[in-house]
């Protein structure tokens, strides 16, 4: 990993243990229930919720739902919350800080991975594609939510990303994962095919000045761009007003705004019995999923003459 990316990292755990993440949260409950609609997430699913932050979107419903729930996150400083909404909403989950690019679990251990507006703020988003494919059972599916960038989430971070410096070399920006043919460059080498839907989530407020406040004091990009900028914020609070009108679809005065956004679920596109292709080197030809041909393939071989083979292997048998 580049200094850059890592630097990245750090700073991405301390923007989203600034503020109240768990108030943020309440506002995207309609994302995640879509989310999981999009999953057909059935009682006993062994699921994995990447970048949950406090866990009210996916990690606590899919445990109501009777799924098995790892709820992970780069920033363990929101587990607090999550462990309390857990306990409130009568859900068990597991909480574990992991990086999106570097999971700390088995190849093939979830039946089911999800993010919302999580995993695309991991800096490399092939690697961070790859974790998720990998710990995802080949039958299994992964589905995510993320901003559309033309939309009005997509431009306040790029109204916001004008006052700051700009982010270190090899970091490819989050917003990119709304674009359809980028997830299909990023996850269509991993043997993966993508459906998308798009959606908009309607936020409320009686006034953009309360919509302002409240964000301003609980968004941890806003709370640290307002630290960081000192007499240079008013300047780009009266932008992000200025952004919310231009917006709101509401005409009483109040605020309805509209925050459009892409869902994708991501599917092994390989026939039955045949191996998936990797970019990882971990588990080529995972036990249970032989491929079709003799036995024993170079394609079952570990490390990277392994993988190679199983590409080669793959994609011979698909084109
Ligand atoms: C916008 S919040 C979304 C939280 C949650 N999914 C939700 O819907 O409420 C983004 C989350 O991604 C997490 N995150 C950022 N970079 C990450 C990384 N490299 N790996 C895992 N999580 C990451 C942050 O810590 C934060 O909790």
């Amino acid at each position: 990993m580049t200094d850059g990316a890592m630097m990245f990292k750090q700073r991405q755990r301390a923007t989203w243990s600034a503020g109240k993440w768990d108030r943020m949260a309440e506002l995207i409950v309609p994302v995640g229930q879509a989310v999981l609609a999009a999953a057909d997430l059935e009682p006993g699913m062994v699921i994995l919720d990447v970048g949950t932050g406090s866990g009210s979107n996916i990690s606590i419903p899919a445990a109501q739902m009777g799924a098995k729930v790892t709820g992970s996150d780069l920033t363990p400083e929101l587990f607090d919350d999550a462990r309390r909404r857990a306990v409130e909403a009568g859900g068990e989950v597991d909480w574990v800080e992991a990086d999106a690019e570097a999971l700390p679990f088995p190849d093939n251990a979830f039946d089911r991975v999800f993010s919302t507006f999580g995993h695309m703020f991991a800096p490399r988003h092939a690697v961070a594609a790859s974790e998720m494919a990998r710990v995802c059972r080949p039958d299994g599916q992964i589905t995510t939510s993320t901003w559309a960038p033309e939309g009005s989430t997509g431009t306040m971070f790029k109204t916001l990303a004008k006052y700051l410096p700009p982010p270190p070399e090899g970091v490819e920006s989050p917003l990119a994962w709304g674009i359809e043919d980028h997830a299909r460059e990023i996850y269509e080498p991993l043997g993966l095919e993508l459906t998308f839907s798009h959606d908009t989530n309607y936020v409320e407020f009686p006034s953009a000045s309360e919509q302002m406040a409240f964000m301003s004091e609980n968004f941890g990009p806003l709370v640290m761009a307002k630290a960081a900028l000192g007499d240079r914020w008013p300047e780009l609070e009266a932008d992000l007003m200025a952004m919310t009108e231009e917006w709101n679809a509401a005409t009483d005065g109040s605020v309805r705004f509209p925050q459009q956004y892409l869902i994708t679920v991501a599917r092994f596109k390989y026939p039955h019995g045949q191996v998936r292709p990797r970019r990882h080197a971990r588990s080529i030809a995972p036990a249970g999923y032989p491929c079709a041909t003799d036995e024993p393939h170079p394609c079952r071989r570990r490390g990277p003459a392994g993988m190679a083979a199983a590409k080669h292997h793959y994609w011979s048998m698909v084109q």
